[in-house]
């Protein structure tokens, strides 16, 4: 027994946000954003927040399976920038949804947060818990981000992608899932603390912070490291593997995976250059667009792989 994707949705928000509109607002350009990342333009979030984004690629998820939301059992939503403290995403997605049968919470992993929810769910449904789920990825990174750090500001795009997955016979076939948190800082953002009656601390604003080289030299070492290590304990052989859908954080990152792995560019979609860095949405909202194009047949192998804050990376194995 192991469990299948029969349906995906994603979502972003309609506003586009070009590299030159923030160069209006930081000292930056579309050739040195372009140049070093891949991103052209992202979507930023106006009037939708997190639960709203993850509704409507939930929604369309749904639609694509063919499923009704009362036939649920769980909802799994890997995010980091959920709308409140408490409750998770998850419960307001379950609320909206009106997916009355499910259990629902929420999962932080940071941009790996759609890769660990799934694999989670696949865990659930292999130990005969839930025979059917939906698990979201999404993000709205626009609200942690310092809007006057260059660094880091132009990097990231808001946005939400869903996938149903329901208990078969074929489907995911192997997941790896790692973890560094001695690494915690390079990737963080420090919660907003309101301090305590005793402690008399100043209520603080957190921002997103990156040491982005370091993020580099440890996407581009440990992607290719869990990807021949889910392909190897499953004895599946990497010429086999029609797409590499990874991360979707810099065109660079993704050309070095496919050299180290030593497989074609054709291989590794990418859509970075219209969304940006959604963070825990680009696996998701990318299989999306592979699925809505046609490009994915029955039987096709596919590898999915995240890396982000925590530091966290993973990779699954699936067959479509
Ligand atoms: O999803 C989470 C995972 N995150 C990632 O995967 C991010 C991984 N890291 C990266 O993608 C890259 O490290 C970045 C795109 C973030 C940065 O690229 P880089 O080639 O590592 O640039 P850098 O940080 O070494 O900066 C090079 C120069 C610096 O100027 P000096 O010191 O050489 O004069 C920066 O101040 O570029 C400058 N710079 C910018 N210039 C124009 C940094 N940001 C910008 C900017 N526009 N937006």
């Amino acid at each position: 027994m192991t469990s299948r994707i029969i349906g995906t949705g994603s979502y972003t928000p309609a506003q586009i946000v070009t590299n030159d509109d923030l160069a209006k607002i930081v000292d930056t350009s579309d050739e040195w954003i372009t140049g070093r990342t891949g991103i052209r333009e992202r979507r930023i979030a106006t009037e939708e927040n997190t639960s709203h984004m993850a509704v409507e690629a939930a929604r369309r998820a749904l639609e694509n399976a063919g499923m009704k939301p009362e036939e649920l059992d769980l909802i799994l939503v890997g995010t980091t920038s959920a709308d409140h403290c408490f409750p998770s995403v998850a419960c307001e997605v379950q609320g909206a949804l009106g997916a009355v049968h499910a259990s629902a919470f929420d999962i932080s992993a940071a941009c790996s947060g759609f890769l660990f929810a799934m694999n989670a769910l696949q865990a659930f449904i292999q130990a005969r818990m839930y025979r059917t789920g939906l698990v979201i990825g999404v993000d709205c990174l626009s609200k942690l981000v310092d809007w006057n750090d260059r660094s880091t500001c132009v990097l990231f795009g808001d946005g939400a992608g869903a996938a149903v997955i329901r208990a078969e016979e074929t489907g995911i076939r192997h997941t790896v899932m790692k973890s560094d948190g001695a690494k915690w800082q390079v990737l963080s953002c420090i919660s907003r603390t309101n301090g305590n009656f005793l402690n008399n601390k100043d209520p603080k604003l957190g921002y997103l912070y990156m040491d982005g080289q370091e993020v580099f030299k440890f996407a581009v070492k440990k992607v290719p490291e869990c990807i021949h290590e889910v392909l190897d304990e499953s004895q599946t052989e990497i010429e086999s593997i029609k797409y590499f859908v990874l991360h979707q954080a810099n065109y660079r990152i993704v050309e070095s995976v496919a050299k180290r792995l030593k497989q074609p560019m054709s291989k590794f979609p990418m859509n970075m250059e219209r969304y940006g860095n959604t963070s825990a949405a680009t696996v998701p909202i990318l299989l999306d667009e592979l699925n809505r194009e046609g490009k994915l047949e029955s039987g096709d192998r596919i590898v999915l792989s995240g890396f982000g804050a925590g530091l966290t990376w993973g990779a699954t194995l699936l067959e479509w």
